[in-house]
C-alpha cells in the first residue's frame, strides 16, 4: 500500500510515480513505455514547435489512455547581448578551429521558447490531464487558460520560498527538485546556486511549508530513494536519470556509454551548456570553461554558440559539446525498457514500506 494516496487519486494513475520530462533527450515513445509500466509519463516540449508537441501527443493517445503530463518552460526571454555574445565566440574559437569550422558563420538562435499563447492554445484543445512548468509559472492570464482547460498544474521549487510562491500563485502540485538532481535547476526566485538545498534537507521543509502535495525530485534511483520521499513527507516521486538508459530513450551512443561509466561524483552544476544552471556529468567544455563561467549568455542563448561544436564533436562520437544532464545519483541507473523499470521501481518501494512496517 503506498503510505500517500493523493496523487493516485488526483492523476488516476498506477503508481504515484513521474517520469521526469527531460528535454532533448526523450519523446512520445518513453512516454508511452513509462505510462504503460504505471507511471505518469511527461512530454518535454521546451525543444519543440506547437505543432510537433501537438503531434507527439496525438502518438500517445493512440498507443496509451494513460494520463499526461505536458512540461514546458516559463522563463523570461532575455533581449540579445551582442556583447557577451562577441565574447563568448571569443572562448569558443579554439575549439571551432580544432574541428575546422568557421567561428564567424551565423549560428540559428536557440531555440528554447517559453510558454506562449501558441502553446497555450495545444493545452487548450489538447487538453492534457497535467501541465507542469519549470522555471516559475507563466503569465497568470495564461495560467487562468491552462486551468480553465481543467488541467492539474505543477511547478518545480528548489526553495521553500519558491513552493510558497508556487502555491500562492496557482501550483496544484508542487515539485521540490533537490540539488541533486539532473537538468536545469528550476530557480526563479533565487540566482545563487550554492544555497540550494538538497533532496533530503529540502522536502520535508517544502511539505512543512505548503497544503498541496509535494514531489519530491533528485537523485531518487530505486526503491529505497522512493521509501525515503515518502517517509520525508512526500505524495510522490519525479525520476529523471533513472530513465535515461532505457532503450526508448533517444540518448545518443557516446553519451550512453558516458552515463553507464559515471560514478558518485561525475556531475557538476554548470551555466556554460545554456546560460543557466543544469547538473550533468562534466563534458570537456564544462571542465575547460566552466563549469560556471561568467561570459555564458542568459539561457538560452549559451547553447547557440555550442551547437556547431556539438554536431560537429558527435560526428565523431564525442561529447565534449554535448548535455549530459543527470543528476548526482546517475551511477545507479539500470538499462532496462521503461515499463518493466516502473514496475521494479514500484515493487521495490512497496516491499520497503512493508519491510519499514514490520
Ligand atoms: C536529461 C534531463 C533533462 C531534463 N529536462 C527537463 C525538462 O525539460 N523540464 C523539466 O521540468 N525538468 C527537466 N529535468 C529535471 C527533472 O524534471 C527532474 O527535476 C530531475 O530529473 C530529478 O532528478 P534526477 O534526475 O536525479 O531523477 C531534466 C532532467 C534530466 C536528467
Amino acid at each position: 500500500m503506498w503510505p500517500d494516496r493523493r496523487l493516485l487519486d488526483l492523476f488516476k494513475t498506477e503508481f504515484p510515480i513521474v517520469l521526469a520530462p527531460m528535454a532533448g533527450v526523450m519523446d512520445a515513445e518513453l512516454v508511452i513505455a513509462a505510462a504503460q509500466g504505471g507511471a505518469l509519463g511527461s512530454l518535454p516540449c521546451a525543444l519543440l514547435s506547437p505543432e510537433k508537441a501537438r503531434e507527439q501527443v496525438n502518438i500517445i493517445r493512440q498507443r496509451v489512455s494513460a494520463p499526461v503530463n505536458l512540461n514546458f518552460f516559463c522563463h523570461k526571454a532575455v533581449d540579445a547581448d551582442p556583447k557577451r555574445e562577441t565574447t563568448w565566440r571569443q572562448r569558443l574559437t579554439p575549439y571551432y578551429e580544432e574541428l575546422g569550422l568557421d567561428p564567424a558563420a551565423p549560428i540559428n538562435v536557440a531555440n528554447r521558447a517559453p510558454f506562449d499563447a501558441a502553446f497555450c492554445e495545444v493545452v487548450e484543445v489538447l487538453k492534457p490531464e497535467i501541465v507542469s512548468f519549470h522555471f516559475g509559472l507563466p503569465d497568470p492570464s495564461l495560467l487562468k487558460r491552462v486551468k480553465a482547460a481543467g488541467c492539474i498544474v505543477m511547478s518545480s521549487a528548489t526553495i521553500v520560498k519558491e513552493a510558497i510562491w508556487l502555491e500562492e500563485n496557482g501550483a496544484d502540485v508542487i515539485i521540490a527538485q533537490g540539488a541533486e538532481a539532473g537538468g536545469h535547476r528550476g530557480m526563479f526566485l533565487t540566482e545563487n546556486i550554492a544555497e540550494q538545498p538538497g533532496t533530503f534537507a529540502l522536502v520535508p521543509q517544502v511539505v512543512d511549508a505548503v497544503k498541496v502535495p509535494v514531489i519530491a525530485a533528485g537523485g531518487i534511483m530505486d526503491g529505497r530513494g522512493i521509501a525515503a520521499a515518502f517517509a520525508l513527507g512526500a505524495a510522490g516521486v519525479q525520476l529523471g536519470t533513472a530513465y535515461l538508459r532505457c532503450p526508448e530513450s533517444k540518448v545518443i551512443a557516446p553519451a550512453r556509454l558516458a552515463l553507464a561509466q559515471a560514478h558518485d561524483d561525475s556531475t557538476v552544476i554548470t551555466n556554460v551548456m545554456t546560460g543557466r544552471p543544469a547538473r550533468g556529468v562534466a563534458n570537456r567544455v564544462m571542465r575547460e570553461v566552466g563549469p560556471i563561467s561568467p561570459d555564458a549568455p542568459a539561457f538560452p542563448n549559451a547553447a547557440s554558440g555550442l551547437a556547431p561544436l556539438r554536431a560537429a564533436a558527435e560526428k565523431l562520437g564525442r561529447v565534449d559539446f554535448t548535455n549530459l544532464w543527470a543528476g548526482q545519483a546517475v551511477r545507479m541507473g539500470r538499462e532496462m525498457p521503461a515499463a518493466e523499470l516502473t514496475r521494479a521501481l514500484a515493487g521495490a518501494a512497496l516491499a520497503r514500506f512493508a519491510q519499514m512496517a514490520d
